[in-house]
C-alpha cells in the first residue's frame, strides 16, 4: 500500500476568498485529530507563514522545491506551535520562480515528486496557493488527490471560480485526470442580498462540486490570524471552527469513499 499522504490542494484564482484561512484551519483540525500533518506555503505573499509566525531559512522554504539539490527543502520546514503541525514557508522570491523555471520541462512536478521522497512522515499535506496560475499553483495542482476552491459568496469571487474550473480542465488534460474538485462558500453574510443569491448560485451551477458546509462571515477569524492561532482554537470564532470541522468531515468521507471506490 502506498504511504505517500494525502495531499489537497486549496486554490482559487481570486483573491481574498479565504484559501489560507482555510488551510490553516483545516490543517489545524488534522493535527488536533493527531494526523502528522504538512502544510505547505505557495504564495510568494507567504500569509500563511506569517499566520503560523514560520519563516523561511537560507534554501528559502518551498522556493527550494526548485533547486538543483532535491534534498535540501527538507531542511526548510518548520515547527509551528501546533503539535502533529509542520509547515514549509514561503519567500517572496517564489514570485521568480515563473521566470526562472517557467520553461524548464518537469518543474511542473516538483513538489509531487518532493512528496513522493518522503516515505511515511506524514499522513497528510495541505498546499495553499497563490490567487495566481503559475508553476507553484501547477506544482500544487499535479500533486494533490483533491482540490479545494474556497469561494467567497459576492459575485466578483464567481469569476475567480470560472478561471480556476478552466485550469483544473486543462490541467486535468495534460496529467490524464485530476482530482476531486471541491467549492467551498466562504465569508457568507446572511444579512446580505449578495450573499445570499451568490450562494443560490453555487448552488445551482456547482451543484456536483459545492460542499455543505458553509464557513459564515465571522470578524474573529481575523483575530484568530493575528494571534497566529487556527480558528478551531480560538475561543471566539466557534460558528466558523464548527463550519471548518463540518467541511473536514465531509472531505474525508469524500476521501474514504474514493478509495473504497479505487479498491473495488
Ligand atoms: N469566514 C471569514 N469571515 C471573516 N473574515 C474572513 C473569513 N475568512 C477569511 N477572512 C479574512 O479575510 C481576509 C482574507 O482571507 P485569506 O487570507 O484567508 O484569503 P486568501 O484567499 O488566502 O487571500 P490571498 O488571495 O490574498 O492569499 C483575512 O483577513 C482573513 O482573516
Ligand atoms: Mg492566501
Amino acid at each position: 500500500m502506498s504511504n505517500l499522504p494525502h495531499t489537497w490542494a486549496i486554490a482559487n484564482q481570486k483573491g481574498g476568498v479565504g484559501k489560507t484561512t482555510t488551510a490553516v484551519a483545516l490543517g489545524g483540525l488534522l493535527a488536533r485529530q493527531g494526523e502528522r500533518t504538512l502544510l505547505v506555503d505557495m504564495d510568494p505573499h507567504a500569509s500563511m507563514s506569517a499566520y503560523l509566525q514560520c519563516e523561511a531559512g537560507p534554501a528559502g522554504g518551498s522556493w527550494a522545491l526548485f533547486a538543483k539539490d532535491r534534498q535540501v527543502w527538507q531542511t526548510e520546514v518548520c515547527q509551528t506551535a501546533i503539535e502533529h503541525l509542520e509547515l514549509l514557508p514561503a519567500v517572496s522570491a517564489l514570485a521568480t520562480v515563473d521566470r526562472q523555471f517557467g520553461s524548464v520541462p518537469g518543474m511542473g512536478r516538483r513538489l509531487a515528486e518532493a512528496l513522493q521522497s518522503l516515505g511515511g512522515r506524514y499522513q497528510r499535506v495541505i498546499v495553499d496557493c497563490p490567487p495566481t496560475l503559475g508553476v507553484p499553483m501547477v506544482n500544487a495542482l499535479a500533486a494533490c488527490e483533491r482540490v479545494v476552491s474556497p469561494t467567497q459568496t459576492e459575485f466578483m469571487a464567481l469569476r475567480g471560480l470560472q478561471h480556476m474550473q478552466a485550469t483544473l480542465a486543462k490541467i486535468s488534460h495534460s496529467l490524464g485526470g485530476i482530482s476531486a474538485w471541491h467549492v467551498v462558500a466562504t465569508l457568507y453574510d446572511p444579512r446580505t442580498h449578495a450573499s445570499t443569491v451568490c450562494l443560490q448560485t453555487l448552488r445551482e451551477q456547482y451543484a456536483e462540486h459545492l460542499a455543505n458546509s458553509v464557513i459564515p462571515m465571522d470578524t474573529q477569524l481575523r483575530e484568530a490570524s493575528h494571534a497566529g492561532v487556527p480558528p478551531h482554537a480560538w475561543p471566539g470564532a466557534r460558528r466558523a471552527a464548527r463550519a471548518y470541522d463540518n467541511l473536514l468531515d465531509e472531505l474525508l468521507a469524500a476521501e474514504t469513499q474514493s478509495q473504497s471506490e479505487g479498491a473495488a
